[in-house]
């Protein structure tokens, strides 16, 4: 706590303002007491994910470990604070290219770019997470954005854009130039009307409440996570056996970037936690694995007559959430096999509708809560696993491509290319309605496979209890590590059906066969921060 307790003053978007110096952040302040939710709340105090990326002075900075006293005096601009026509040739160039799925993490990678001016964008983005785009077209809008070109809208219609993104994430999802820019995401943390109460799990299954979320956080006493020591655990394994090819899974955290959030006034019903897609189904509303803060938001409004926001901070969403169900299976030279998944509601339907050959057993093991919903659980695994005994029985050969047909009738073919860092995606999913955004969820879907096979774990203790707990943590691979992906669409007139998860699984399969079938997934070390 500061010991000079009078205001702060700063510039903020060209006007004085006077803050309490009451040990908040710039984030805090920003967000709480000057209502610009521009800048988004990813992972605070972790200065990790970059959704928070503000301009102090003209240079990027993550407004959540900037103390509001150390920017006294300061010129602050937010997403909101830019100039007019910068803030739309932004948010052209990333609605021209597919660059913004959900958006959460969008207006601090804009005001990063904005503010840094790089001569290369993946170097630029090192210091910012996103888990839908794949990055790949972030670095194109950066290109269209330095090249001056104008982000021709020419035959786009974005509610295709945005009827094909709710297809691909499976909830409703809005493509526009607004959410580019920090508003119209119906993101709950920013929709809560002013001076809502805030309240914070202490993670012991009781709530705080209190009004800022900073006095709440200190009342819980949330100390900041950490990145463990652990090594990653494979919970599962699989019996001797005359197996082709076999798989074990580690835990992986989905770490979706808007984390939990919910408000509700008194007698009300509490808003979606869900704001504009990005959790790949991984935020459950219903059901056993049910985000608590809906609950919460509701038995605290109603307990205090007032309206309470609350939220999940970054390491609860980690111990709360929901993961993918580990796995390990082999499956002989006649397509016949033993699939073992960590014990999931729905689980075996999800592998059987891909491989009604595996014997599937369901087996209870101390760790978090898994989910059938989460992005293509269990068929993925099982679809990747017959996938590779069809191509080592074929006699594989690198360059040949991997098909996955998903479960909907969907089909992706892919091809990676370690030495060139390519990775050929072609899809076939139904109308496209819109290409540019079909592309970018294709990319993404390819990302977020690359970084599952070769990477990301999440450590789990023999309690059954996450270890990692900060959002650099889980090897997500970076935009500098990132092989390029290529996608073309088959032409098609049938009705629009999710298209990029049988990328995510073919990419999943191509990068495996690419990696040498390697049994345990990661298959190298993470790539991380
Ligand atoms: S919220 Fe500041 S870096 Fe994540
Ligand atoms: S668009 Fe980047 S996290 Fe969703």
């Amino acid at each position: 706590m500061d010991s000079d307790r009078s205001p702060v003053s700063l510039r903020v978007n060209g006007h004085t303002v006077e803050v309490p110096a009451d040990g908040r952040s710039l984030l805090d302040v920003l967000r709480e007491d000057l209502g610009l939710t521009g800048a988004k709340d990813g992972c605070s105090p972790q200065g990790q994910c970059g959704c928070c990326t503000v301009l102090v002075d003209g240079a990027p900075r993550v407004a959540c470990v900037t103390p509001v006293r150390r920017v006294q005096g300061r010129e602050i601009t937010t997403v909101e604070g830019l100039d007019a026509d910068v803030a739309a040739d932004w948010a052209q160039a990333f609605c021209a290219v597919g660059a913004s799925q959900c958006g959460f993490c969008t207006p601090g990678i804009v005001m990063r770019l904005e503010g840094q001016h790089p001569t290369e964008c993946a170097p630029a983005l090192l210091g910012h997470l996103c888990r839908c785009t794949g990055w790949q077209t972030i670095g194109e809008a950066w290109e269209l954005r330095s090249a001056a070109q104008t982000a021709s809208k020419a035959g786009r219609d974005l509610a295709k854009a945005s009827a094909r993104a709710t297809i691909e994430g499976g909830v409703g999802q809005m493509i526009d130039p607004s959410i580019v820019l920090g508003g119209g995401g119906g993101f709950a943390a920013d929709t809560a009307p002013a001076g809502a109460l805030r309240a914070v799990s202490d993670g012991a299954g009781n709530w705080v409440v209190a009004t800022t979320l900073a006095e709440a956080r200190r009342v819980a006493a949330k100390t900041q996570g950490r990145r463990t020591t652990l090594p990653p655990g494979w919970p599962l394994e699989i019996p001797e056996g005359d197996w082709l090819v076999r798989l074990q899974t580690t835990w992986v955290e989905p770490a979706y970037l808007e984390t939990d959030a919910s408000w509700c006034l008194p007698g009300g019903e509490p808003s979606s936690p869900v704001g504009n897609g990005g959790a790949f189904g991984a935020k459950a509303l219903s059901g056993p694995t049910r985000s608590p803060v809906m609950e919460a938001a509701r038995h605290l409004a109603d307990l205090h007559g007032v309206p309470v926001l609350a939220s999940l901070s970054r390491e609860d969403s980690v111990r709360l959430g929901p993961k993918r169900p580990p796995v390990a299976a082999g499956v002989d030279a006649n397509g016949n096999g033993l699939f073992r998944v960590v014990a999931t509601p729905g689980i075996v339907a999800a592998i059987a509708s891909v491989a009604p050959g595996l014997t599937i057993e369901q087996v209870v093991v101390p760790g978090p809560p898994t989910s059938a919903a989460i992005r293509g659980a269990g068929w993925v695994e099982a679809a990747v696993l017959m996938a590779a005994a069809t191509a080592l029985r074929r006699s594989h050969v690198r360059g040949d491509s991997v098909t996955v047909r998903a479960p909907n009738g969907a089909e992706a073919s892919a091809v990676f290319d370690q030495t060139a860092g390519s990775i050929v995606v072609e899809v076939s999913c139904g109308d496209p309605l819109d290409i540019v955004m079909l592309r970018s969820y294709c990319i993404g879907a390819a990302h977020m496979a690359y970084s599952w096979v070769t990477s990301e774990s999440l450590a789990v203790d023999p309690a059954g209890q996450p270890n990692d707990l900060t959002i650099r943590s889980f090897g997500i691979v970076r935009a500098i590590d990132m092989p390029n992906v290529e996608v073309s669409v088959r032409n098609d007139t049938t009705t629009p059906i999710n298209g990029s998860d049988a990328v995510f699984a073919a990419v999943a399969a191509a990068v495996w066969l690419e990696a040498g079938l390697v049994p345990r997934w990661p298959t190298s070390d993470k790539i991380s921060s």
